[in-house]
């Protein structure tokens, strides 16, 4: 594990709690309203003269979507936060709110496909052009830039590689050029990983994964500079993929524990990777605590641990991956990761099904690669079960 200190257990359990919640719970009240009453006429002239700060209506907010709001961005370090209903109405939130006709996007392209989708057949609609960069790959980044360049997006670590890109080098290239740089730090979580110390303006998460944990619930946020959040949270109140009150208290719920989790999913993510790298029917393993992980290096100065997903390629064709997918008895086989149960999936039966084996090599996803979101589940036994199923199809 990295030798960085790790950040204090009290913030993600009481970050930015008010003195007290209505009926003086202890827990957050869920607001379920849909709108919010003024007294009288005075009170409403008082609220749009900015005279008083309050609720107005459910799509501009809620206290407990706004208190998972100033969690996050507590967590994060960051001066404000948005939430969404998903993390892919977060993404396509902030891209939207941060360019127009005739701008330029670059995206790294190791990432979530429907990320990657949406930038490169959407966007073009309103007018905005991309270019899609490799992987972590920083002077391919420097060489797309162009004078119209508003944004650059990336994972980190990405999907399902677990790449992770120089963010001070990324910084240091789009800072003065003032291009905003748009972080997906959902297989981080602020635990592992604090973008903004390292010079980056915007982090989204997919809080479906590690934030809320428990596989339960869909929401998005984004974290960092007011003004940026300002004007994405903006695009919220238009779009309307507003982040459910209940939603958002099973969020901060997941939050609570996620010190805890994510200490865990380190630990075991780790142990597997090393139990597969050298296995006689593993090809590769992709986990950045592996020396022989292209971002070992920078990942090992950027984070304070590598998450809980493992990937990695079989020694055999389609169907002796599925096979040992099959054979696997903890793990269910689903999509999404960043819960306390274990998942897996082999990406060419599921996110690139409808590629050929061909189209879908030309995007780096192999047949034989399987994706393991590792649990909270007792490491050795996830390991066994692995070594059982690897020698079910030697
Ligand atoms: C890295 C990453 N970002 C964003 C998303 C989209 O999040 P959601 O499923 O909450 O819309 C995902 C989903 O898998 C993801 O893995």
């Amino acid at each position: 594990m990295p030798e960085h200190k790790r950040p204090s257990l009290t913030p993600p359990v009481r970050g930015a709690e008010p003195e007290s919640y209505a009926h003086d719970a202890l827990t957050a009240p869920i607001v379920q309203t849909a709108t919010y009453t003024f007294r009288d006429t005075a009170a409403l002239v008082a609220y749009m003269e900015g005279r008083e700060e309050r609720e107005e209506y459910g799509r501009y907010g809620n206290p407990t979507v706004r208190l998972l709001e100033d969690r996050v961005a507590m967590l994060e370090g960051a001066e404000d936060a948005v939430a969404f209903s998903s993390g892919m109405a977060a993404v396509t939130s902030a891209i939207l709110a941060l360019t127009k006709a005739g701008d330029h996007v670059v995206l790294f392209s190791d990432c979530y496909r429907r990320t990657r989708q949406f930038v490169t057949t959407f966007l073009g609609r309103f007018g905005v052009e991309h270019t899609l960069v490799p992987p972590a790959d920083v002077a391919a980044l420097e060489a797309a830039l162009r004078p119209e360049t508003k944004l650059v997006v990336s994972e980190a670590p990405t999907n399902p590689y677990l790449t992770v890109v120089d963010l001070p080098a990324v910084s240091a290239l789009c800072r003065p050029r003032r291009i905003r740089t748009l972080i997906d730090a959902t297989f981080a979580t602020p635990i592992n990983l604090n973008p903004v110390d390292h010079g980056i303006d915007l982090i989204l998460h997919s809080a479906t994964k590690y934030l809320s944990g428990h596989n339960d619930v869909l929401a998005g946020v984004i974290a960092g500079k007011a003004g940026l959040v300002s004007l994405i949270r903006d695009v919220r109140h238009m779009m309307g993929a507003v982040c459910d009150p209940h939603a958002a208290f099973l969020v901060l719920r997941g939050i609570k524990t996620l010190a805890l989790r994510v200490a865990q999913h380190n630990i075991s993510a780790t142990a597997i990777a090393e139990a597969l790298e050298g296995h006689p029917r593993i090809r590769r393993v992709w986990y950045p605590s592996l020396a022989s992980h292209p971002s070992h290096t920078v990942a090992t100065r950027l984070m304070r641990g590598f998450g809980g997903v493992v990937t990695f390629e079989l020694d055999g064709d389609m169907a002796a991956t599925s096979a040992f997918v099959d054979r696997l008895r903890i793990p269910r086989i689903a999509p999404s990761l960043g819960g306390v149960e274990s998942l897996v999936e082999q990406p060419a039966l599921m996110s690139y099904f409808e590629l050929t084996t061909e189209a879908r090599e030309a995007v780096g996803i192999k047949d034989s690669l399987v994706r393991y979101a590792v649990g909270i589940e007792e490491p050795d036994e996830l390991i066994a079960d692995l070594m059982q199923a690897l020698g079910a199809v030697s």
